[in-house]
């Protein structure tokens, strides 16, 4: 466990940001982080790196969190009971419970980042959400160094959201993660537009875990930006939720507006949708831009800064503001 000196982040955050950690640690036990904190409590945490924007040099020490490991709990007749080290990566933990027929987070392939993040914005996609499987999150809090356990009721998951980026944000470093997964009678979700249709064009009727996992990798390819090959970190906005009252309103004007019901009142919006509205797919200024095919998605050819990014964040918040009255709230953590 050594601190170096004035490290490129540019390969620990998806979005290829190259900023400089002044000092940087890389941890692959709970221990080592213990020791950690008796010394040091003014950090900054990186994991996967795949939903921030750095705009800048990072003054505190970086801690770089490589647990890994993966250990089954317990297993009973249908469930199976795991628990996830921080630093495993969790499109190969998704692989890995594919293969071993475990059912419950296939529609979650191919998401980038680690398993230690994704309880913190619930990583959802294709009718799945993570808050379904996980059973609790073993973290550390920074001020006593004590390992706490929050049931998956005490993390108050929510749309892109639970209490690690509200009460609790900062305050500690999750170590692992705990799932209940299937082993038989799996409950397949294919609900999903894009799913159905990926597996009729294979003309697969009984889909198994692998079948999903497999379409999920198709459809993510064809339209999101593989983070090796263009930097990213996923959808850069959330779907906004909007009154039905406005919606119907814009509806008027935009009779073709794709939505989402979410109670008797309010109704979600994609925002990708707004963003092509308003004419920002696929432009490109200078090394950033919104990607060609999902406007929710903002891209770094090469050499952009986070500085350069936020800013096209900011600018397509006004338009959408102007245009149809919503305000879009980043979903991506923006370090400024
Ligand atoms: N759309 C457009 N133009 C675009 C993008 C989307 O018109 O440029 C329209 C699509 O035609 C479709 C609708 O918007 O009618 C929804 O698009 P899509 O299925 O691609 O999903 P999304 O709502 O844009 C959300 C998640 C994604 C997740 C997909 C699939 C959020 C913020 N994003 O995107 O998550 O993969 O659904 O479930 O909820 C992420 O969080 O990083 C992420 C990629």
């Amino acid at each position: 466990m050594t601190i170096q000196e004035n490290i490129s982040l540019k390969k620990y955050n998806t979005f290829g940001i190259d900023v400089t950690a002044k000092r940087f640690i890389s941890v692959d036990s709970v221990y080592q982080l213990q020791q950690l904190l008796k010394v040091e409590k003014n950090i900054f945490l990186i994991s996967g790196g795949s939903n921030m924007l750095l705009t800048k040099d990072i003054e505190k020490l970086v801690v770089h969190i490589n647990i890994k490991g993966i250990s089954i709990d317990s297993e009973d007749e249908n469930n199976v009971y795991l628990t996830v080290n921080a630093g495993e990566n969790w499109h190969e933990f998704v692989l890995w419970c594919v293969g071993n027929n475990y059912g419950g987070i296939e529609n979650l392939s191919l998401i980038p980042g680690n398993v230690g993040t994704c309880p913190i914005q619930n990583i959802g996609a294709y009718g799945v959400e993570v808050k379904d499987t996980i059973t609790k999150v073993e973290a550390l809090e920074i001020n006593s160094g004590k390992l706490v356990e929050f049931s998956n009721d005490d993390c108050k998951f929510g749309y892109r959201n639970s209490i690690f980026k509200n009460e609790v944000k900062g305050k500690y470093i999750i170590t692992s993660v705990s799932f209940q997964l299937t082993k038989n009678n799996h409950l397949l979700n294919t609900s999903y537009g894009a799913i159905e249709t990926e597996l009729a064009s294979k003309e697969i009727k009984k889909p198994t875990l692998k079948d999903i996992s497999d379409a999920v990798i198709a459809i993510r390819k064809s339209k999101l930006p593989d983070p090796k090959e263009i930097g990213n970190s996923g959808s850069f906005f959330k779907n906004p939720i909007i009154s039905k009252k406005q919606f119907f309103g814009i509806q008027k004007e935009y009779p073709k507006i794709p939505s989402y019901a979410v109670s008797d009142s309010e109704i979600k919006v994609p925002a990708g949708w707004l963003i092509e509205q308003a004419g920002f797919k696929g432009k490109r200024f200078g090394d950033y831009g919104v990607h060609t095919k999902q406007a929710l998605v903002l891209v770094n050819y090469g050499n952009a800064s986070g500085k350069e990014i936020h800013q096209l964040a900011q600018k397509i918040q006004e338009i959408i503001l102007q245009k149809f009255g919503i305000t879009l709230e980043i979903e991506v953590n923006v370090i400024s």
